[in-house]
């Protein structure tokens, strides 16, 4: 996940910003010395029968908990398990078994079990300083699957160190960290060793998906338990860190007539061989910059919903005040946790964001935490994603090689793109799809949900399988929830599309 208004990745550290981070955490763990946590350690978790907010006893079971990656700096990562809530698999071994977790900037893995594929969503109704509602989402991934929501890396959502080094991880050790997370959690948890294993993400975090199944793959091969059975994996709209994620969007964007052909034009002219996030040619940096004004004329993770306008954030809680510009302030009434300093800039009632925006107010109140088991004095302030205030390193330049690797051993692959999404478009990940050069099993054909196309479809011989989501945005079942859950449950069962 990212938001929405950006077009770039997890941006390089602001120096000045991580040494205010740095102090902070250090004041904050010298705090924490005088805290006695509940405990520490893989062991501590919790079952979860109802959550602030929603109406009566959950209808699906969700277990919390946390377990720890690094010992040295008390790191410890949070997840949410969601039992496969189908007949046949319920709670046994049958049911696959889904390891989910979401992109940057250091975005909470919430974002994937309350917008996208989870089994529950907000209440769209205006703020007032109550605790925002929940329902139940039919459209959950959970009908299917098992899945485990981890926020990961560190920083993210409610996973923390206790030391400030702790949070200076990157593509490499987050992927470590996620794996001994992996290797604990099941140890916890055997009943589930022998479900059909995958590993699932989208947007920044599919770069790590491959790398990740081929760390588990490996211990596959050389028998370290506890073996998982791992059968494939599945990104959306993912980056893979060569330059065809964001190169793509020119001729996305001339596609859809949102440039015209003369810039298109120029730009492949002047832009031959330029990586264009950092373009060295001037002509090609000029024809760049047109097009970078055009395309924030669109909402680019899902190009015909309107951009939304932000009202400005307040500088401090319970402030009531008008904008000097005239446009209203956020007001917040029921804040109960800590000191709020990030509290996010309200979008307009009706904008597709407006769902983060409660999001804030239900994480940050203590009766969901209590619920949730949150450690206390582990994060003060919940925020969906991070914007560049924690360090993260880059390092995996290319996932290709890791796609191809599994493929080419039998472990199968879903990759998909919501098709109406300019950050990381469809076209760039059907050439790089295509370019694995593996034979097509079944060529590109529609694939159909109620009699109608629901998007487009081909399959490789490795058992790869591209798939575009007809309508959908940069998170693809965020914005066709019906559709990607029917792609999802026909895939993971090992239907055809
Ligand atoms: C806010 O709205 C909800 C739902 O409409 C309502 O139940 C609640 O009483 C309201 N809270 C306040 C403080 O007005
Ligand atoms: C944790 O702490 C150790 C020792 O201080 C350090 O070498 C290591 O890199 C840290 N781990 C991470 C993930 O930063
Ligand atoms: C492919 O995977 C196998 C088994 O995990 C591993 O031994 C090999 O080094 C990998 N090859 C590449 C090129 O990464
Ligand atoms: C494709 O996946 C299926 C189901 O997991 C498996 O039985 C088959 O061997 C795989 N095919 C190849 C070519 O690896």
């Amino acid at each position: 996940m990212m938001r929405t208004t950006t077009t770039t990745w997890p941006r390089l550290l602001c120096s000045c910003r991580f040494l205010l981070f740095i102090l902070v955490v250090t004041a904050f763990s010298q705090h924490q010395q005088h805290l006695a946590f509940a405990s520490s350690g893989s062991g501590s978790r919790r079952v979860v029968t109802s959550l602030p907010g929603f109406d009566g006893p959950l209808p699906f079971h969700l277990e919390t908990g946390y377990v720890e990656v690094d010992e040295d700096n008390g790191t410890e990562l949070f997840y949410y398990f969601v039992e496969s809530e189908s007949e046949s698999g319920s709670g046994g071994a049958d049911a696959p078994f889904l390891l989910w977790f979401t992109g940057g900037d250091r975005c909470s893995v919430f974002s994937g079990l309350a917008y996208e594929i989870g089994p529950i969503r907000f209440v769209l109704e205006p703020y007032n300083g109550s605790l925002p509602r929940l329902r139940y989402n039919p459209n959950s991934w959970s009908k299917v699957s098992h899945i485990l929501f981890v926020d990961s890396p560190v920083g993210a959502g409610f996973s923390f160190s206790r030391q400030p080094k702790g949070y200076e991880v990157g593509d490499a050790s987050a992927s470590l960290q996620l794996h001994e997370f992996l290797i604990k959690w099941f140890r916890n948890h055997p009943k589930y060793l022998a479900s059909p294993f995958y590993i699932g993400a989208d947007s920044y975090a599919g770069k790590l998906v491959p790398f990740l199944a081929q760390m588990v793959s490996e211990d596959i091969e050389a028998g370290r338990g506890p073996l998982l059975n791992l059968k494939g994996y599945l990104v959306g709209n993912p980056i893979t860190g060569e330059s065809v994620d964001v190169n793509s969007r020119v001729p996305c964007a001339h596609g859809f007539g949102i440039i015209s052909d003369q810039l298109y034009e120029t730009i492949l002219r002047h832009c031959q061989g330029e990586d264009y996030t950092n373009p060295a040619n001037a002509l090609c940096t000029q024809a760049l910059g047109i097009f970078n004004n055009l395309i924030s004329e669109v909402q680019q993770a899902q190009i015909l919903l309107d951009t939304c306008v932000y009202a400005s954030p307040v500088p401090k809680p319970n402030s009531r005040t008008d904008g000097s510009d005239g446009r209203k302030i956020l007001i917040m009434e029921e804040i109960r946790v800590g000191q709020l300093n990030h509290p996010p800039a309200r979008p307009p009632f009706g904008c597709i964001t407006y769902g983060y925006y409660l999001s804030y107010f239900w994480a940050n109140d203590r009766r969901t935490r209590d619920a949730l088991g949150i450690k206390k004095g582990s994060v003060d302030e919940w925020v969906r994603c991070h914007d560049g205030d924690l360090p993260y390193s880059n390092d995996l330049q290319s996932s290709i090689k890791y796609h191809r690797n599994l493929t080419s051993r039998g472990y199968r692959a879903l990759v998909y793109s919501g098709d109406h999404d300019l950050l990381v478009p469809h076209l760039g990940t059907q050439a790089w799809v295509r370019s694995l050069n593996f034979p097509v099993a079944d060529d590109w054909r529609a694939w159909h949900l109620d009699g109608q196309s629901a998007g487009f479809t081909i399959s490789y011989s490795n058992n790869m399988t591209f798939a575009t989501i007809k309508g959908g945005g940069h998170t693809a079942p965020e914005y066709e929830p019906e559709r990607c859950f029917a792609m999802f449950s026909r895939w993971i069962l090992n239907r055809p599309l």
